[in-house]
């Protein structure tokens, strides 16, 4: 797989207002015109809060806990990034529309740029929603590792570019608020990576119920195991390192960085987080959604 270097490092481009990869903003067409089945399920994040998680604990429920089964293949495909198109590389859609029933599919799109079928098929969506500290300081180092992404200048700087939504799919703020208003008119589940963290038993549980599925308690147990953090993070079909290393240099900072809440502490100068909280005050005024920006140690 030959990644050419006129691909790395591009300036995004504004798609109806959200700036995305210039590869996907050629093909827009395309992903607009995807095609969802009313058996999808569909898991949508903002970048950085917990995708590559649930999609495991996902593809494990529907393989019944089977571990072997689910090394079949690299995460991104067996639950493809559907509106992800890498030249030469990776096509999302024509991926998706290869692939049998029952598919499971990811996006980080913002609720108001998703593809019309998505609504229409009524297929079940998982969203996981992560705090907004965190998700910017694990994003900070992601841009610095994939190279898709434009160079992210200085922690400061990069802080900046995400409190005015000038990064990839757009606002934290508006996206973890559109798709909490759109679980009022969809079959979507709304999932926090602070609620994982603290009870993953729970959480999983929750997704359990969703998708109406029964399991033992040996397949619970084996879907915790293999969901930890530790085992994705060895595990290579879920730990990104099979990606070409000129898109994801795992020397920079690893994919599977360190997968705990409250990080943003050892990056945030008081200033920062002072000039955040009061941007994220106004931001969110109105909004129903809280988010706990650190989770107690588990004892
Ligand atoms: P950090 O960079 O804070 O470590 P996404 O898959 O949406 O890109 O999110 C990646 C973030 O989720 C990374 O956060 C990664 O370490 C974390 N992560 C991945 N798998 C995890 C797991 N099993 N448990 C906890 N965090 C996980």
């Amino acid at each position: 797989m030959e990644v050419k270097e006129s691909i790395l490092r591009r300036q995004l481009v504004d798609v109806h207002g959200v700036p995305l990869f210039q590869s996907i903003a050629e093909k827009w067409a395309q992903v607009e015109s995807f095609q969802a089945r009313p058996d999808d399920l569909l898991i949508a994040t903002y970048p950085k809060s917990g995708t590559t998680w649930i999609s495991e604990i996902v593809d494990m429920i529907y393989n019944d806990g089977n571990v072997e089964q689910c090394k079949r293949d690299s995460i991104t495909n067996r639950v493809p990034f559907m509106e992800m198109l890498i030249p030469g590389i990776f096509n999302g859609v024509e991926k998706l529309n290869m692939m049998p029933s029952p598919r499971c599919i990811k996006t980080h799109l913002p609720v108001q740029l998703l593809p019309k079928s998505v609504g229409k098929s009524s297929c079940k969506i998982i969203y996981v929603a992560r705090n907004a500290k965190d998700v910017a300081v694990s994003y900070y180092h992601f841009y610095q590792m994939a190279k898709l992404h434009p160079e992210p200048g200085t922690w400061d700087e990069f802080l900046e570019k995400f409190v005015e939504g000038k990064v990839v799919f757009g606002s934290w703020y508006d996206h973890v608020n559109g798709w909490w208003e759109k679980r009022k008119s969809l079959p979507l589940l709304y999932l926090f990576y602070e609620d994982m963290k603290e009870d993953p038993r729970r959480e999983l549980q929750r997704v359990l119920r969703f998708l109406e599925k029964e399991v033992t308690e040996e397949i619970v147990q084996r879907i915790l195991h293999h969901t930890s953090f530790q085992e994705m993070q060895k595990n290579p079909t879920s730990n990104y390192k099979h990606a070409p290393a000129a898109l994801m240099d795992h020397s920079v900072s690893p994919f599977m960085r360190k997968g705990i809440s409250g990080d943003w502490k050892n990056h945030f100068t008081v200033a920062q987080n002072e000039k955040f909280d009061e941007d994220y005050a106004e931001k969110m005024k109105g909004s129903t959604l809280t988010f706990r920006m650190e989770i107690p140690e588990a004892t």
